[in-house]
């Protein structure tokens, strides 16, 4: 017989099936036994009646210890009572293993103890949910760019050259060289840009940050688009129907999981163009008047993000920040070279920053100024330098982080149950 998936099963009613899996729960009464199985896809309760089966599988059944690992066979008919809406009246059940104390059980888990289990927490309800609707945006940004030519093109992980300043890079050692981890594919994105017109990438980034927060990884996923021949604002506009798209996609095919995460809807379904666009001087404003001591010049920590995003019921640009705190690549105000054409934007219900963007440096003999300005060895950049040689033209980019996204979408206050396996400043482990 062959086997067949669980999301499947309303294909196969009153037909004998097989199904192979692992326990989920059991319960019992009497002569009955009620058998939560999962398969991966979903879940179904099986029912075992001692009278309908052999002696061998009904003590089979009874056997079962939490995640044993199994074969039943059955009938599946329809049950709206049943969680999944199916009930499977088990006919025969393999063992394929009895499975050891499970140290995962319904009761309360401290986040330490389930982090070092991260490698079975994974199989819980609430971490499926979160890895289903993680999935669904990775699919959904494929799609959004595909659907609009951009072309995907996959950035280097080992780098001779910092992105994003030289205090968070991993640093290996390539033959007798130094080499470290992408902090970012843009570099590479605006290369392919002078070939390909828009691009993006989509891969994992490093960066060794010192602090512990609930915001930071030491390895993240980011979505890289870069398009050339457009300013600050086609970038934000960009940006806006991209997270509105992956805001309702995850609406429309993750329901199910929304509710198991007890997402509030109402916030989601409110995320629409136009989002706001605020400047960095505004920002400002908006912190004194909420009593923060922030000053002109300094770049907004985690609290300052929460009060300018309450503002707001969708996610708001802030653009224009200070010249000084931003990475050297990006391009000032011709009006106000103080501040560049460079915007963040900021999640709303205190998620804070999601995407950090802007417009280029185009000009050759300008960008070489900023990279000694930064102290950068230059002799690695000879070829970012290049690309405003032959043929420059204006450009803009951005970068939106995988985790901050589902982090925000899914409503966790951590970003460590947003990736599969998190590497935070204190764990490497699992
Ligand atoms: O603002 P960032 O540093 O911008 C860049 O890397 C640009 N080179 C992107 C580009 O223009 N192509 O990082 C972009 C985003 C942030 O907005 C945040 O969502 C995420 O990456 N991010 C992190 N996510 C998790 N852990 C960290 N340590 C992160 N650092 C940045
Ligand atoms: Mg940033």
């Amino acid at each position: 017989m062959k086997g067949v998936y669980l999301n499947k099963i309303g294909n196969y009613l009153d037909q004998e099936v097989e199904i192979r899996g692992w326990l989920y729960n059991k319960r019992s009464s009497g002569r009955i036994l009620f058998l939560l199985i999962r398969d991966g896809t979903a879940v179904i309760q099986g029912v075992v009646f001692k009278n309908d089966v052999t002696p061998e599988v009904f003590e089979a059944a009874r056997s079962l210890t939490q995640e044993s690992s199994l074969i039943v066979r059955g009938i599946p008919k329809e049950e709206k009572r049943a969680p999944g809406g199916y009930e499977l009246s088990v006919t025969d059940l393999e063992i394929v293993q009895i499975a050891a104390e499970y140290p995962i059980t319904p009761k309360e888990h401290g986040v330490e103890y389930l982090m070092n289990h991260r490698h079975l927490w994974l199989r819980s309800s609430k971490q499926r949910a979160v890895m289903l609707i993680r999935n669904e945006i990775i699919k959904a940004s494929r799609e959004f760019y595909d659907d609009r030519d951009f072309v995907l093109i996959d950035a280097p992980i080992l780098t001779p050259a910092a992105v994003e300043g030289t205090t968070t890079l991993f640093e290996t050692d390539y033959f007798d060289e130094k080499a470290y981890l992408s902090q970012s594919g843009q570099l590479y994105m605006e290369a392919a840009i002078m070939a390909f017109g828009k691009v993006y990438c989509f891969g994992p980034t490093f960066r060794a940050e010192k602090s512990k927060t609930r915001r930071h990884l030491m390895e993240f996923w980011m979505i890289e688009p870069e398009v050339a021949f457009i300013d600050m604002d086609e970038n934000m506009e960009l940006q806006e129907e991209y997270v509105t798209y992956i805001v309702q996609r995850v609406l429309e095919n993750r329901a199910e999981e929304l509710q198991v995460l007890e997402r509030d809807l109402d916030k989601l379904e409110n995320i629409r163009p136009p989002f706001p666009r605020i400047s960095y001087d505004r920002a400002i404003e908006i912190l004194r008047d909420k009593g923060a001591a922030t000053e002109w010049g300094q770049d907004f920590g985690g609290a300052d993000e929460t009060i300018i995003a309450n503002e707001f019921d969708r996610p708001v640009f802030v653009h224009r920040y200070p010249t000084e705190i931003k990475a050297f690549y990006m391009k000032p105000d011709p009006l106000r070279p103080e501040v560049v054409l460079g915007s963040d934007l900021l999640a709303p219900e205190g998620y804070g920053e999601i995407i950090g963007g802007g417009e280029r440096i185009s000009d050759p003999e300008f960008l070489l100024e900023r990279i000694r300005r930064h102290s950068l060895p230059e002799e690695n950049y000879a070829w970012y330098l290049d690309l405003r040689k032959y043929g420059t033209v204006p450009h803009s980019g951005f970068g939106m982080g995988l985790e901050r996204a589902v982090a925000w979408i899914c409503g966790l206050p951590h970003l460590r149950e947003t990736i599969p396996f998190p590497r935070l400043i204190n764990r490497i482990y699992p």
